[in-house]
């Protein structure tokens, strides 16, 4: 009898251990990287947690900017049936935290010193009431401007400095046959190019007043008037077909020379390497006019879930994102730099160096300020709110004077 129940006993534990032991670590990870650039990327994230024995389910749901991500993602978790892993970032980390839905990381955080990691500006995105509850893959810039060099070498354009340079080499472009700005009109780019036109003609502070803040006066300011006759002449700079156009084929239309710029986050660049581009050759890159940084940080949060191989797949999945060697190739495919400081980036173009000491410059110049259009700078509510003025205006004939005044009231209701 004795006998029996010890041999049970022991037979439980050994299969416990046996289990804890070999669970095989799965994720399924949902996220929006689909174009030719972010596969390549996110490959390199499969690829390790393959070679680390992980298996992985591939989640990806297509759109730019991640809304249709999103949506997803919601109805995955009101039917309680979460993914693992979900490229999640900024304020919408602490908004699903407050559901009570994300898991807690810190321990494998703490074993790897991520404190110590990471930039102070970084980390805190990652943190939720001080436990870490994302981890970072990178940091993208959003104020760039791309440019086709032999369009531009041929109509004698050089790269605008100020917002008056573009319109000009815009009209030289227009006047040649050359669709000016390449872009896609989806609420998101819409609302991409609006940001840096907010940061080169108001400047770092009215940025933080505006799209931060959202302070009522800088939103109905003659300043934001300003940004949207702006956006207006940016209107007239993009060709007939753009409706619905995704942004990955904006930035196809500059490397094939169809159109001169385009206005973009730098996951455009992963698009003109993964087409054989260099820098400075085949294309051109320049932060958008005016001072400051806009930043977009990439983040994976893990979904609570049960049982031992999840959990291991999502403590081995967070262990990899913050290695040293899947942020220098993931980042050399992706356009962003990495996220941990101590990265070296001598293998990195002229674009990304660009990045890492602007970043460095405006964090000390406090001019470096979360993109809005970007999900870094607001809460889901308030940033959809702006984002739907932005687009009715640059896609109807408002003015200036009603898209401020509909600003303010679609932020005041959104509170
Ligand atoms: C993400 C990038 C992505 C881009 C286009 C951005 O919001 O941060 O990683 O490449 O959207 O989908």
């Amino acid at each position: 009898m004795i006998k029996k129940s010890v041999l049970a006993v022991t037979t439980a534990l050994s299969l416990t251990a046996t289990n804890a032991v070999f669970a095989t670590p799965e994720v399924e990870v949902l996220h929006w990287w689909t174009s030719g650039g972010e596969a390549k990327s996110v490959g390199v994230l499969k690829d390790e947690f393959a070679s680390r024995g992980g298996e992985w389910t591939d989640m990806p749901v297509a759109g730019g900017g991640g809304d249709a991500a999103m949506t997803a993602l919601r109805a995955r978790v009101l039917s309680g049936n979460a993914p693992t892993a979900v490229q999640l970032k900024g304020p919408a980390i602490q908004e699903w935290y407050e559901e009570g839905v994300l898991s807690d990381i810190s321990a494998v955080a703490e074993k790897e010193n991520w404190d110590d990691l990471l930039p102070e500006s970084i980390a805190s995105h990652m943190k939720c009431e001080g436990t870490w509850c994302a981890a970072p893959v990178n940091v993208h810039r959003v104020d760039w401007i791309w440019a086709n060099a032999a369009v531009l070498a041929e109509h004698d354009i050089e790269m605008p400095t100020t917002w008056a340079e573009f319109n000009l080499a815009a009209e030289k472009l227009q006047a040649a046959g050359v669709t000016p700005l390449a872009h896609g009109g989806q609420a998101w780019q819409d609302a991409t190019v609006f940001e840096t036109v907010v940061l080169g003609l108001g400047g770092p502070e009215f940025f933080q007043q505006a799209l931060v803040d959202l302070d009522e006066a800088a939103l109905t300011s003659d300043t934001m008037v300003q940004v949207f006759d702006q956006m207006r002449i940016m209107r007239g700079f993009v060709d007939d077909n753009f409706p619905g156009r995704d942004w990955n084929l904006a930035t196809a239309m500059v490397i094939n020379g169809e159109a001169g710029f385009q206005i973009m986050g730098d996951w455009a660049k992963g698009e003109f390497l993964a087409a054989g581009k260099t820098p400075g050759t085949d294309f051109l890159c320049a932060s958008t006019p005016g001072d400051g940084f806009l930043y977009n940080v990439d983040s994976f949060a893990m979904f609570d879930v049960r049982g031992s191989d999840k959990e291991e797949g999502q403590m081995l999945l967070a262990e990899l994102i913050m290695g040293q060697n899947f942020q220098k190739v993931f980042n050399l495919n992706k356009g962003s730099i990495p996220a941990r400081t101590d990265v070296a980036l001598d293998d990195f173009d002229s674009c990304a160096l660009t990045s890492s000491n602007e970043m460095a410059a405006s964090a000390e110049g406090g001019s470096l300020l979360p993109s809005y259009a970007h999900g870094m700078a607001l809460r889901g509510a308030q940033s959809g709110a702006i984002t739907d003025v932005v687009t009715a205006h640059f896609n109807s004939d408002m003015s200036s004077q009603d898209a401020v005044q509909m600003l303010a009231t679609a932020v005041k209701n959104s509170m």
